[in-house]
């Protein structure tokens, strides 16, 4: 019960005031990391480089310190980045302006935000499972544009960490058919240290 676990667990355990509990986590984590997650630089160096020579439009889902969306942005690209969670966008601002690159910082409740359709050469999603939000994703990709997306399988429940709610935890192959009008360039589920399952789609041109 929650007096016996760690934060991270109490959070990934209860939703009510979803915003609350990530700005305390936001406010009380010390290490914080802005390194991308290693998938996101396979997956852009193997299918986004050679599809985009030129930099495009991204969208960058529940992007919490906005790792990626910097990232991405130190590569030219104009990215949007949307969270729930102000205190985390105010570390990521501070980060942002550190390394010198513009991001549209949305602070948004993604149960009742949607993006715009047909405005994006790549979304990106890390780490967050909002199943319906998936046709709103595959909306929101430009034709030729490409989704990223890795997020926690339910095998994550063997290892201390991560989310507890199934609500919150990929069923097998689910991602790999969320997706039905995408192409899929790359799929795989692992089990590595945490179970996860990673996904490059693209949108017919
Ligand atoms: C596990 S973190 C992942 C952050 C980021 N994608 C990454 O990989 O570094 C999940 C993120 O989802 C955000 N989030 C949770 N519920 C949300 C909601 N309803 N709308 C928007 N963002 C939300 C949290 O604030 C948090 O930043």
């Amino acid at each position: 019960m929650p007096s016996e676990t760690s934060s991270e667990n109490r959070l990934w355990e209860f939703d009510a005031d979803e915003r609350g509990a990530w700005n305390r986590r936001y406010s009380e984590q010390e290490n914080l990391s802005f390194e991308p997650d290693p998938f996101l630089l396979e997956a852009y160096e193997h299918f986004v480089a050679p599809l985009f020579p030129k930099a495009g439009a991204a969208l960058d889902i529940a992007g919490g310190l906005g790792r990626h969306a910097i990232w991405l942005a130190e590569l030219r690209w104009k990215v949007s980045v949307v969270d729930i969670s102000e205190v985390a966008f105010e570390k990521a601002e501070k980060k942002a302006e550190q390394r010198g690159v513009n991001i549209d910082f949305l602070v948004r409740d993604l149960n009742s935000w949607s993006p715009d359709r047909k405005k994006y050469d790549l979304v990106l999603v890390f780490y967050y499972l909002q199943r319906d939000l998936f046709s709103a994703l595959e909306s929101a990709l430009k034709p030729g544009g490409i989704l990223i997306y890795k997020t926690y399988t339910g095998e994550q429940l063997q290892y201390e960490t991560g989310p507890k709610n199934p609500a919150h935890l990929l069923r097998q192959n689910e991602l790999l058919h969320a997706f039905p009008n995408l192409r899929t360039l790359y799929y795989r589920e692992t089990i590595k240290d945490r179970a996860v399952a990673e996904l490059v789609a693209m949108k017919a041109k």
